[in-house]
């Protein structure tokens, strides 16, 4: 696995903004502290792919801001040959993941964009308590999601996976 100096220097490399890898380092930090609470209370959880999936989560904002960050952040990390497992987590970390069916009405890839393991659901989590560079807490991701017109079925969503995941 890849250290975590050598993902922010891919991060560097890719050509994401500084304001960009910052959030992507406190979302690491925010990541490892509730995977740590995980591995304490006796979970099976790998802290390493936690920190450096959470690092790269957004390495394709390096091409787009839009949704489709998510995809290119795919293809970046595939062409960088990069574990499957941090394939996946930047894959499914946007909101509380994408069904099939809002994949469709957003024009992305048909495809399941939801997150699966524990490791991609604490990344997608600790991302929503984070805005730019400051830590917040879930009804203020929420209510930003209100403003921005997201729909209400990806809002519940993510209050689960807050109420599924933030109880460690
Ligand atoms: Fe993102």
């Amino acid at each position: 696995m890849i250290t975590p100096s050598d993902a922010l220097r891919l991060l560097e490399e890719a050509g994401c903004a500084a304001n960009v890898i910052r959030h992507c380092q406190v979302v690491s930090g925010i990541a490892v502290e509730i995977a740590a609470a995980y591995r304490e209370a006796g979970n099976d959880v790998d802290l390493e792919i936690v920190e450096i999936g959470a690092l790269l989560h957004d390495i394709g904002r390096s091409r787009t801001h839009g949704i489709r960050h998510a995809l290119e952040g795919v293809s970046i990390a595939e062409e960088l040959g990069l574990d499957s497992r941090i394939v996946m987590i930047i894959k499914n970390h946007i909101g509380a993941g994408i069904t099939r069916q809002e994949a469709l009405v957003l024009g992305i890839p048909e495809d399941d964009y939801l997150p699966v393991t524990l490791e991609e659901k604490i990344v997608c989590h600790a991302d929503n308590l984070v805005m730019g560079e400051e830590r917040v807490n879930i009804s203020r991701c929420i209510r930003r999601m209100q403003d921005r017109g997201m729909g209400q079925e990806a809002i519940t969503r993510v209050r689960d996976l807050a109420d599924e995941i933030g109880i460690i």
